[in-house]
């Protein structure tokens, strides 16, 4: 079965060491995900895989046989080929410089906001049995600590992520939304 890319089939490839940050940016020509380290340290590759956040360079694409995954270019087309609202708020925040972390940045930050609204705690979740987590700038900053800003536009990003996730509401909607896209 092959693999759904931003909405595309995309076959498996022959040799089963090649990674799924190789597939997207070799095979499919997807270059939006970005490689930083190439071994799980930056979040530069992460991409979304049935709506839920992983680095690439550390999956090997035989193991996403069947699965839908959706990169940054896809976004834009789950949101009628308008930005994606925390496209937008990056810019708007000046999220990025360089802009070499931001695709991975924006994806994670997607798929946090899924587990958010599932309600899964981080590190620093006060109160682990309520149902709706309390969310808060500390909350962002710990669960978007794997994702690297050489540049140090860490302010601008967690900016832009409490626009548009700063209601337990909106996590709930944008998980939704990245559900469709990967549909
Ligand atoms: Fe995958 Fe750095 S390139 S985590």
């Amino acid at each position: 079965m092959p693999i759904q890319v931003n909405g595309s089939m995309v076959s498996i490839p022959d040799d089963p060491r090649t990674s799924l940050l190789d597939l997207l940016r070799e095979q499919s020509h997807l270059t939006g995900t970005k490689i930083g380290c190439n071994q799980g340290a930056c979040g530069a590759c992460t991409v979304l895989v049935d709506g839920e956040r992983i680095v690439s360079c550390l999956a090997l694409a035989v193991q996403y046989d069947g699965r839908a995954i959706t990169t940054v270019e896809g976004l834009a087309e789950g949101n009628d080929g308008s930005l994606h609202p925390l496209q937008a708020a990056f810019i708007e925040h000046d999220g990025f410089q360089c802009g070499y972390c931001t695709p991975g940045q924006i994806c994670s930050a997607i798929g946090m906001a899924g587990e958010i609204a599932r309600g899964i705690p981080s590190h620093v979740t006060e109160d682990l049995a309520a149902e709706t987590i309390a969310i808060s700038r500390a909350e962002f900053q710990e669960r978007m600590s794997g994702n690297l800003c050489r540049c140090g536009a860490h302010n601008g990003i967690i900016d832009a992520i409490s626009e548009v996730y700063g209601s337990a509401h909106a996590a709930q909607d944008d998980a939704a939304l990245v559900k469709e896209v990967a549909q």
